[in-house]
């Protein structure tokens, strides 16, 4: 397995990935449960959209794990220099590929990109029902640091 920068042409396979992997658990698709679809667009759109902000925004911090061509899954981060602070948006491995260390080896990927932007620190959330990400980021040493409490009201 090999770590690389994104590309343009990745971008349909990791919005597959993710749309995959974030079924059942997106933040965007508990909005829709409440609300139904919003303004024509459904939560796949709206997640598919943040990879493509993602990409646009800060390319050179979006990493693809790949297996003989194949992707694996990906991860992406972003940089506030002023601040020191680095973040990651968004992370998924395909579930074919998962339990084999692929999340934790892009999470470290990443790591040490920030590390190289010369953050100071980096944060990165998870839904309070996603048990996987509540027990991989304290693995990979983050420490929690607060939780919030989400809001919508339809218009
Ligand atoms: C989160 C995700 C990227 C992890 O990818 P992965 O390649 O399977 O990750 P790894 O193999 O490196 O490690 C997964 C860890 O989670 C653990 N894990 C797997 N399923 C779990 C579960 N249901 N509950 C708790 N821990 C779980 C594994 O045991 C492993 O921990 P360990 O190394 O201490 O044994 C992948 O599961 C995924 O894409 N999920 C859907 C999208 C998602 O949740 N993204 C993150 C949003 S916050």
């Amino acid at each position: 397995m090999t770590i690389r920068t994104c590309i343009e042409s990745d971008l349909p396979e990791l919005k597959r990935i993710t749309l995959e992997g974030f079924e059942g658990i997106a933040f965007d698709q508990n909005i829709e449960r409440q609300f139904g679809i919003l303004n024509g667009k459904d939560w796949r759109w709206r997640k598919s959209r943040h990879i493509d902000e993602d990409f646009q925004t800060y390319p050179q911090g979006c990493f693809v794990a790949e297996e003989d061509g194949v992707i694996l899954g990906y991860i992406t981060t972003r940089v506030d220099h002023e601040a020191g602070k680095g973040r990651i948006p968004n992370l998924a491995v395909d579930a074919a590929a998962r339990g084999k260390g692929t999340g934790r080896k892009l999470i470290e990927h990443a790591l040490a990109h920030l590390r190289a932007e010369g953050m100071a620190f980096v944060m990165i959330e998870t839904m309070a029902n996603n048990p996987i990400g509540q027990h991989l980021y304290p693995s990979c040493g983050f420490v929690e640091t607060g939780r919030q409490i989400h809001y919508a009201l339809k218009l």
